[in-house]
């Protein structure tokens, strides 16, 4: 159902008819370049859809990219998007609860879709995933305690900066963690935090 929910958005609206679209995810890149300097560290996007995440990281030079969405009709337009140079991504459509990587990431990005788990069980399998596919950096951002109640029709967990820290502390500590608006293509905020997590080892 969770598909066919996201399969639907990404027939029937546009790129700019969602909340969420940013033709240069300025927080998100720099985030990632302070952690990875390095451009072969290997980058999973989490939820990334029809993002412009990717765009910019292959214009920054990175090299080994992978994006993962629970949407094949958003997978297929972001690929439709960069024409040939989508060779160089790797593409996983999958739900990220039922997600099995053949590898670890040096960086774990996930902007607004950790959000959309209100299920325990779903958190849960979610925290033992990062909890074991990452070798590095975790950079999330969900909406925050003063971010809306929904989004996409859906019902959303908010998280405030602690919130956060303590949904990830028994592998993560953060390193960094803010708040910040998002503008929407339709003139209204929403509230974010963003953590960077290093793995403890
Ligand atoms: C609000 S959008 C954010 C897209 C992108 N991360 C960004 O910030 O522009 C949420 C995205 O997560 C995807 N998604 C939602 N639930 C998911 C799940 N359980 N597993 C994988 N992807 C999911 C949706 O298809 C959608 O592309």
């Amino acid at each position: 159902m969770k598909k066919e929910h996201w399969q639907d958005i990404y027939a029937t609206k546009g790129m700019q008819e969602v909340s969420w679209f940013q033709k240069v995810p300025e927080i998100s890149l720099d985030l990632i370049q302070k952690v990875a300097p390095n451009k072969d560290a290997s980058i999973i996007d989490v939820g990334g859809g029809d993002g412009f995440l990717v765009d910019n990281l292959l214009e920054l030079g990175y090299t080994n990219i992978t994006v993962l969405d629970i949407s094949e009709n958003a997978i297929n337009r972001a690929k439709q998007r960069l024409g040939n140079i989508d060779e160089k991504v790797k593409w996983v459509i999958s739900d990220i609860t039922n997600f099995l990587p053949e590898k670890k990431y040096d960086v774990w990005h996930d902007r607004a879709v950790f959000h959309f788990l209100t299920e325990q069980k779903d958190i849960a399998k979610y925290k033992t995933l990062v909890n074991k596919s990452i070798n590095d950096y975790f950079v999330l951002a969900t909406f925050s305690d003063e971010g809306p109640n929904k989004c996409s029709g859906l019902e959303i967990c908010k998280y405030s900066e602690l919130d956060l820290k303590k949904q990830f502390d028994n592998s993560f500590k953060v390193i960094e963690s803010f708040k910040k608006n998002h503008s929407t293509p339709f003139n209204t905020t929403q509230n974010f935090t963003f953590s960077v997590f290093q793995k403890q080892y």
